[in-house]
């Protein structure tokens, strides 16, 4: 039997190459491999405010970029979170196996609560919300980037725990992080992560960004003062840039260093934003195909959460059996 995957993605703020090269693109690489199941986390998004209008809107770009970027229907369900009760349910159930002590230590929760003017308990308990993802559809591998690391560890706890008392219930997930690209940089700034809820202009190139709009961003990208076009850790801004281009033009980093060697900044950049629109290209006209019929969309996701639903609901009677309710 094959293994089974799930993996989660916020239809929030526009979706950029990081989390295609650190998650997505993986996703379709794998997709024969595994049996596969791709969330659309709308409950997550609403952890902060979100407009209503846009974030319906956003789901549905958001599946058509999956769809775009290689994901088949045939072989992989895509599906919207909260069509399927099952999550926020078993969240509730989760919550109560789920010491407080062990969300407080959630890097990401403390860098996501500096941003906000009122701190939802929603954004607090957001990765038991994932946990519940991930432990409903008994995956194997989560793969996810390196930002998501420590919240598929607490999934892992969750399960454990829960398991110790009521025996085995859930499957143990694993998370499954790419060697190169799991934690792709900010252009503007590569200390921080590539970010959707970043601001800056400059800041990531999104998934449909016209050519153009790329080239600026690279042209403005973070760099440093020094020559040499090297994979060197010390010097994020190149490092960052460097990476990317290996992402997309798939050559080695030897070759890519004696490629450019002798060579300027400003040709890095050029020849990087070349590769980068390259590769979007056939993801955009794909998403322009697929996207020109939105009824398609509908049915996709509605035929999606009717194929996901059994198996949550299968894993959620068990717990509820297990702790006594219903
Ligand atoms: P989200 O929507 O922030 O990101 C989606 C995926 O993209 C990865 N990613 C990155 N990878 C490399 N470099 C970056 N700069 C970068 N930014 C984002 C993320 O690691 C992620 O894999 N909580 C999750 C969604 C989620 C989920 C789940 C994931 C909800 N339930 C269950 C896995 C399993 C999130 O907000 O991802």
């Amino acid at each position: 039997m094959k293994k089974r995957v799930l993996s989660g993605i916020q239809p929030t703020g526009n979706i950029h190459i990081g989390n295609y090269l650190g998650a997505m693109q993986h996703w379709v690489a794998s997709q024969d491999e595994y049996d596969n199941f791709f969330c659309i986390v709308d409950l997550h998004s609403i952890t902060v405010p979100q407009d209503v209008k846009q974030l319906r809107a956003k789901v549905r770009e958001l599946a058509g970029i999956l769809l775009a970027i290689g994901i088949d229907p045939e072989k992989s369900t895509i599906f919207v979170q909260s069509n399927i009760s099952a999550h926020a349910e078993l969240t509730w159930i989760l919550n109560c196996f789920t010491p407080i002590g062990w969300l407080q230590r959630m890097t990401q929760f403390k860098d996501k609560s500096e941003k906000q003017e009122v701190i939802s308990t929603g954004l607090f308990d957001y990765p038991v919300l994932m946990t519940a993802d991930i432990l409903l559809y008994n995956a194997d591998y989560v793969p996810v980037g390196e930002d998501q690391k420590q919240h598929v560890e607490l999934s892992r706890d969750i399960a454990i725990r829960f398991n110790s008392i009521y025996g085995k219930v859930f499957k143990i997930p694993e998370a499954l992080i790419p060697k190169v690209g799991a934690r792709i940089m900010g252009l503007d700034d590569p200390t921080r992560k590539m970010s959707k809820s970043e601001a800056g202009q400059g800041h990531a190139i999104n998934l449909l960004d016209p050519p153009n709009v790329i080239t600026n961003k690279i042209k403005r990208a973070a760099t440093d003062s020094q020559r040499d076009i090297l994979f060197d850790k010390n010097r994020p801004g190149v490092y960052n840039l460097l990476t990317i281009y290996e992402l997309f033009s798939k050559m080695s980093r030897p070759k890519i260093e004696s490629h450019f060697s002798g060579k300027g900044y400003s040709d890095l950049k050029k020849e990087l934003a070349e590769v980068v629109i390259e590769g979007l290209r056939p993801i955009q006209e794909r998403y322009k195909e697929i996207t020109s019929d939105p009824s398609y969309i509908e049915t996709l996701l509605k035929s999606g959460a009717d194929k996901a639903r059994p198996f949550a609901e299968s894993v959620l009677n068990k717990v509820m059996d297990k702790v006594g309710l219903g």
